[in-house]
């Protein structure tokens, strides 16, 4: 997720430009550059790192005699690592061109591939710099930027937001997007474009948000959008009425439940560019080849709080799609114990950031033990993916907030592309079985909306509780390491004491815990796993003759578990191991709404960081 701005009016651009920039760093902070149009020129600097790098770099520029045009983006990197050479934005071989793109062209290989085989070098790791030298061969034959960028969209395969200047055509920025968001400013003789509506409100509240498909051309008299098509397109203007820090958050109070709305986009983006026209997966950016992980006879995975939980879920999908063995360590024990590592075992890293150090500190000692290491990261470029010998990101975008959630969901469709892709290399899945559940996690996207909404009774209900002094989770397989996700929500949110179990462990001890109106969610699996879903409706009555208030999260048609449920929270019916993907969601809401309730910062925990640096 990256942060892009166009500008076209009177103000200098660069001030407009990098002024909008600063709003949507939360977007994207890996690298920083701009583009400004003037006296028949581009002007191109960028810069890696934070965006104060790129405004070093231009300490020194005569913002007034800069161009009235340009455009300018926030890296957050998904191919290349973040450099100065892979930041946006990305010319073509003249110099003419400069384009910058928030999204994945999954077909930029073989795009690439046709531009170079036609004498175009291309300096950069990106799927973006094809762009630039596509619309210049355009150009170059008498096209106008938006015809330009009209035909290349239509070249273009899966999600992206684009935004391009050409020096021979000054005042002038074209805008495309295709499953990314792009929204147009509508000012008084200047017109702007964005990711969003933060990096212009301070100029303008009046927005056009484009659709699906669509071209705009941004001019300082006026705005025109067409499809890609070149037909003209019906737009509407509508007025932003939020202040510039709820713009960040997208409207929403808190990053975190920002981060909760944003789950079904990042699901599907962790998804693309991962699944070949032949519907097969392709993971070739793991760097480990197929003869490596044939030869791997043993799995560990090793993270921490909410990764270590996607990992425990991991072991459930890696053990029945593949059948090799898998454990589950939390990092900070797990060079303690001594654990047997040899060339054959593979350790996965679960780490949204890529900087916890007791992760970090197991890879290494994996790596000394000369296991293959696999990184899962949300950073691209962080330390932990560095230091493994593959890596396979997640696409949530950055996650602000400190409680993980849209990460948690994507380190899910990770672990289970690489357990499909393990069960695809070995033959322990035939290539349908394959594709029918990645086809399967391809509707997952449509199932977590769905989710999103239901859960205003969630919502309800946590506010009614926010009063308690303690609330229990149950679960069974997959829903083990919900329950324990669910807990660990709302001790790190609602300072509330919480705690998850296993279902049938309840009878051995906890189960003493069961008193009067006590609060015990119970996440009820698939009736698809009948054994399971009778016995942890057992679970249900037993803490209900206790006199415990059970709160039952059950998928829908689900009617067995309706009669000893309190509250019944439906979501919808998905296979058995991949639950967790819809069941973990009304937890964040849960224990966001409850934290809230209680006045607390949901976004900064107290006692918490976001990425814990030290062991
Ligand atoms: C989860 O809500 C917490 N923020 C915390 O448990 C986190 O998951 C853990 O510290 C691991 O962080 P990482 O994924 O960045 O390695």
């Amino acid at each position: 997720m990256c942060g892009i701005v166009g500008y076209v009016g009177s103000q200098p651009a660069l001030d407009v430009v990098i002024d909008g920039l600063s709003r949507l760093e939360y977007r994207g902070y890996d690298s920083a550059g701009t583009a400004v149009s003037a006296d028949g020129k581009l002007t191109v600097t960028k810069r890696a790192g934070k965006l104060a790098n790129l405004r070093e770099a231009l300490a020194g520029a005569d913002h007034s005699d800069t161009g009235r045009s340009g455009i300018g983006h926030t890296r957050w990197a998904t191919h290349g690592p973040p450099n100065d050479r892979n930041a946006h934005p990305h010319t073509d071989c003249t110099g003419a061109v400069a384009v910058v793109h928030n999204g994945i062209i999954e077909n930029f290989a073989a795009l690439r591939l046709e531009l170079e085989g036609r004498g175009h070098e291309l300096s950069s790791d990106t799927d973006t710099e094809a762009v630039a030298h596509l619309l210049e061969e355009e150009v170059a034959k008498g096209a106008s930027l938006a015809d330009a960028m009209r035909r290349v969209c239509l070249r273009l395969e899966g999600a992206f937001t684009l935004v391009a200047v050409y020096s021979g055509e000054p005042d002038l920025v074209v805008g495309a997007r295709r499953n990314s968001p792009l929204v147009v400013g509508v000012g008084a003789g200047e017109n702007f474009l964005a990711s969003d509506v933060a990096a212009f409100i301070a100029h303008t509240r009046d927005a056009i948000e484009l659709g699906q498909d669509q071209v705009v051309e941004l001019r300082r008299s006026g705005v025109t959008v067409t499809g890609f098509d070149g037909k003209p397109a019906d737009v509407k203007e509508y007025h932003v009425d939020w202040d510039v820090s709820a713009a960040e958050k997208g409207g929403h109070d808190y990053f975190m439940l920002k981060e909760i709305a944003e789950q079904p986009r990042a699901v599907a983006e962790t998804l693309l560019g991962r699944i070949g026209a032949d519907g097969r997966l392709s993971l070739d950016e793991m760097r480990l080849t197929d003869d490596e992980l044939r030869d791997i006879d043993k799995i560990i995975i090793v993270a921490c709080g909410t990764a270590y939980h996607a990992g425990l879920i991991a072991k459930y999908a890696i053990e029945h799609w593949t059948q090799l063995p898998c454990e589950v360590e939390l990092a900070s024990e797990f060079r303690y114990r001594d654990p047997i590592l040899t060339r054959s075992t593979l350790v996965i890293a679960i780490s949204q950031s890529g900087e916890t150090m007791d992760t970090l500190m197991a890879v290494r000692h994996a790596r000394e033990q000369r296991a293959s290491v696999l990184g899962i990261c949300n950073v691209n470029g962080s330390t932990i993916p560095r230091e493994c010998d593959g890596v396979l990101y997640t696409h949530a975008g950055p996650e602000i907030a400190v409680a993980s959630t849209k990460a948690f969901l994507t380190q899910l469709i990770a672990v289970y592309l690489i357990a499909l892709y393990l069960a695809q290399v070995r033959g322990t899945k035939w290539g349908d079985e394959v594709f029918a559940m990645i086809q399967l996690l391809g509707t997952m996207p449509q199932k977590v909306e769905q989710v999103l909404e239901t859960v205003e009774p969630v919502r309800d209900l946590a506010r009614s509780l926010a009063g308690e002094r303690c609330v229990l989770f149950l679960g069974r397989h997959v829903g083990f390491p919900v329950a324990l996700e669910g807990a660990l929500k709302l001790k790190e949110l609602a300072y509330m004491h919480a705690e998850g179990f296993a279902a049938g462990e309840l009878k051995h001890g906890p189960i003493a815990l069961i008193e009067q109106d006590l609060p015990v969610v119970v996440i009820v699996p698939s009736r698809a796993r009948p054994v399971l879903h009778d016995k942890i409706v057992s679970n249900i009555q037993e803490i209900r003759a206790r006199g415990a208030r059970t709160i039952v999260i059950a998928e829908e048609g689900d009617e067995a578990v309706a009669p000893y449920a309190d509250t019944l929270i439906r979501v919808p019916a998905v296979p058995t191991l991949l639950q967790p993907l819809v069941a973990t969601v009304p937890l964040q809401v849960f224990a966001c709404e409850l934290a809230t309730a209680r006045g607390h910062d949901v976004d900064q925990p107290r006692n918490l960081a976001k990425s814990v640096t030290v062991e």
